[in-house]
């Protein structure tokens, strides 16, 4: 038997993770944007259910199950995993009278919040519940063993940020910046194609682990062909936000050189009154 347990290479670094807990700055507590798109995406999600999902592909004596890629803490990915379940019942209810037990499984990276996430699941949810860690752009599951793949707002995140973007004597340097607002056309097209690379082996893995005639659903923020990156809202959010990062970096920097000097202040009193 082949097993292809989940690696950790160069591209598939693992990232820094959401803030945990529930307080004021954590990630539960400031991703109404993301549940925004939880539910602005459900009508397209019920729709596909009842059109697409073939119930053959899992009588209802069996297990019926289902992950979600990049779960974070909830309570997004608690919401978006009810209106999954519930679409399917419908359609079980409808063409078969019987519906399946569900498992439901939520993956993110090692370092995501586990404990937020299994100590506000919802008392009353309609399936069984597991944690997967790990990379979803390596293999997490078994090979046809999972009847739908889900991912919100998850898949835009890169496994690493592309080298030459970071690397002076490139084409696609970026001065430091982190996004491809404004940046020359080379910054755009590393960007482009580390998205590329890592959709293709998120792409990759799935393809492996769910069943043939099972779902595919994937919500992720995008650009319109024809818009100019320097145009989009977002885009300039971004921006904002990276001269922030990038004066953190710098008061850090010069903290830290000062913290330097002291040391070698105090080494030197030391010495002289030795
Ligand atoms: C913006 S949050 C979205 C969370 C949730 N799906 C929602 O709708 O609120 C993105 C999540 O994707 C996770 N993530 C990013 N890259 C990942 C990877 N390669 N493997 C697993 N999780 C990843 C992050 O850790 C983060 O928790």
């Amino acid at each position: 038997m082949e097993v292809v347990p989940s690696k950790t290479n160069s591209s598939t670094t693992e990232a820094i993770p959401m803030n945990g807990g529930d307080g004021r700055n954590s990630y539960a507590n400031n991703s109404s944007l993301q549940r925004f798109l939880v539910d602005r995406s459900r009508s397209m999600i019920d729709e596909a259910i009842a059109n697409y999902l073939d119930i053959q592909i899992c009588p209802s004596s069996e297990t019926f199950r289902i992950a979600d890629f990049g779960c974070s803490v909830g309570p997004n990915t608690f919401i978006a995993m009810h209106n999954i379940v519930e679409a399917i019942h419908l359609k079980y209810r409808d063409e078969s009278g019987s519906t399946p037990e569900f498992h439901v499984y939520f993956n993110d990276h090692t370092s995501n919040d586990f404990n937020t996430l299994f100590v506000s699941l919802p008392p009353e949810k309609p399936y069984f519940a597991a944690g997967v860690p790990g990379s979803f752009h390596t293999r997490l599951f078994p090979k046809a063993t999972l009847h739908i793949a889900h991912s919100s707002t998850s898949l835009h995140w890169l496994s690493q940020v592309p080298k030459e973007v970071s690397d002076i004597n490139s084409p696609a340097y970026n001065r430091g910046r982190i996004h491809y607002t404004d940046a020359k056309h080379q910054v755009f097209e590393a960007y482009s194609a580390q998205f590329a690379k890592d959709i293709e082996s998120f792409l990759h893995a799935r393809a492996e682990e769910v069943v043939c005639g099972g779902l595919v659903i994937i919500t992720l923020p995008a650009n319109p062909d024809d818009a100019p990156p320097s145009e989009l809202r977002t885009e300039s959010l971004f921006d904002i936000l990276g001269s922030c990062l990038m004066d953190m970096a710098k008061t850090v920097r010069a903290q830290f050189t000062h913290f330097l000097l002291v040391c070698f202040r105090w080494e030197e009193f030391v010495l002289l009154n030795a």
